[in-house]
């Protein structure tokens, strides 16, 4: 999938370009622009794979412009559209490649984007030579994100606890861009896990009611940064019965847009398995089933696992952690090698039960790594987020084990 970034001050053609695209099924429109004198700066923080601007509104405005991004982004290839081919032939000389005579029929947007992408991804695989934009978002290499999905096998067991503190661990690392998508649409609290001051009040209820105007400008202001950290959150709609707008298309449209613009997307789902859960499992790399030694708990990591079975890739991605290890009041005397037993799967990652600085940290609205970051769930935590951060699924490492022990796959 490319990216595109469309500049067109006219309202209704560019509609007209933005429905057109939206046809096109290799391309994502990542950004619209609706002023020539902003678009710059929508190139540098969005850095697409095209650049298309519609020149009719003001063809010396739109001619400058073009003239400034060919210089400062060589490899950007340009595309314009107007009805004036003078203003179309001065366009190639100032910078830009390729060009289409207004009206535009999808035929022909088609293989002018064919053209244009094809060209640029001969020329050297990518299309820009400009790092990262100024929005924490981390350079894209091959451009997808690792996709961590974090589900519960009952309530309270901490999938929440784990989703915000490995995304907080996972975007202080530098280099990265991380992304919280609050998926517990009827009762999600990831927002009061990490305390964020919403400027704007928009949550994923409202990308979905928007879905055919959703590029990555919008989808960024509904993005709520935790400052402290770097990470943006996608919060859980506000009012509980906006819920039923968010369909599975939604998602996938939500998280493929974030895919191509993050390193790391970390997804706290709900624990009803709605279809909303299982496009965001469908699309992750991994999926850590947050488990506690105890009998529910682990029976519902059997049938979670089970009922994953029926869906070709699902169950293979999942990694049980189990969370509170050495919570006595928990336990109920299962060991780790009984619950594995039991699971049929080994435990892929253990979380010491660490009250003091977790309620301390949930009272705050702060992530461990900023409240407590020596703290030993913390470091467990630290210790799956860089186990993550190589391959999904992959990588484990002695020096990696907590204090007490609980290291990787290890045991009791
Ligand atoms: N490792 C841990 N040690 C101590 N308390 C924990 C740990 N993990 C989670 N908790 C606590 O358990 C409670 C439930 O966690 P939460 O993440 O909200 O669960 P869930 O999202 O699965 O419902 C919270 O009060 C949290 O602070
Ligand atoms: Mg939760």
């Amino acid at each position: 999938m490319q990216r595109i970034a469309i500049v067109d001050p006219t309202e209704s053609t560019r509609e007209s370009l933005r429905t057109l695209l939206l046809g096109v099924d290799f391309v994502w429109l990542e950004a619209e622009c609706a002023r020539y004198e902003y678009f710059y700066d929508v190139i540098n923080q969005s850095m697409p794979d095209l650049a298309i601007v519609a020149l009719d509104a003001d063809k010396n405005r739109a001619l400058q412009m073009i003239g400034q991004l060919a210089v400062d982004y060589p490899r950007l290839p340009i595309l314009t559209i107007s009805h004036d081919h003078q203003a179309l032939l001065q366009s190639l000389q100032k910078g830009a490649k390729y060009f289409l005579t207004h009206p535009v029929g999808l035929e022909d947007m088609l293989s002018a984007l064919r053209r244009a992408l094809g060209d640029a991804s001969h020329s050297d695989g990518s299309s820009s030579g400009s790092s990262s934009g100024q929005l924490g978002v981390a350079p894209r290499q091959s451009g997808a994100a690792i996709m961590v999905a974090v589900l519960g096998s009952r309530g309270g067991v901490g999938t929440t606890t784990l989703a915000v503190n490995l995304a907080a661990t996972l975007a202080c690392e530098p280099g990265n861009g991380v992304a919280l998508v609050d998926l517990d649409l009827a009762l999600g609290d990831a927002d009061i896990a990490l305390e964020v001051n919403g400027i704007e009040n928009i949550s994923i209820a409202d990308l979905a009611r928007n879905i055919e105007r959703l590029d990555m400008n919008f989808l960024r202001r509904a993005l709520v940064k935790h400052e402290a950290t770097g990470l943006a959150i996608l919060r859980h709609p506000l009012e509980i019965m906006e819920m039923g707008v968010i369909h599975e298309g939604h998602v996938e449209r939500i998280l493929n847009l974030l895919k191509i613009s993050y390193s790391h997307l970390v997804l706290d789902l709900s624990k009803s398995l709605l279809p909303t859960d299982l496009m965001a499992m469908r699309m992750s790399d991994v999926i850590l089933l947050t488990a506690q030694l105890e009998l529910s708990s682990l029976r519902n990591v059997v049938r979670l696992i089970h009922c994953m079975g029926s869906e070709e890739g699902l169950a293979e991605k999942v990694r049980v952690v189990v969370n509170r290890v050495g919570a006595e009041s928990i336990e109920e005397g299962i060991s780790l090698k009984k619950a594995e037993e039991v699971i049929g799967k080994p435990i892929f990652w253990q979380i010491p039960n660490d009250t003091k600085p977790l309620i301390a940290a949930r009272v705050a609205g702060a992530p461990l790594i900023k409240h407590s970051p020596k703290c030993r769930a913390q470091l467990a935590i630290a210790g799956l987020a860089h186990a993550l951060s190589g391959k999904a699924g992959t990588g484990s490492s002695a020096e990696l084990k907590t204090k007490r022990g609980f290291g990787l796959f290890g045991r009791r």
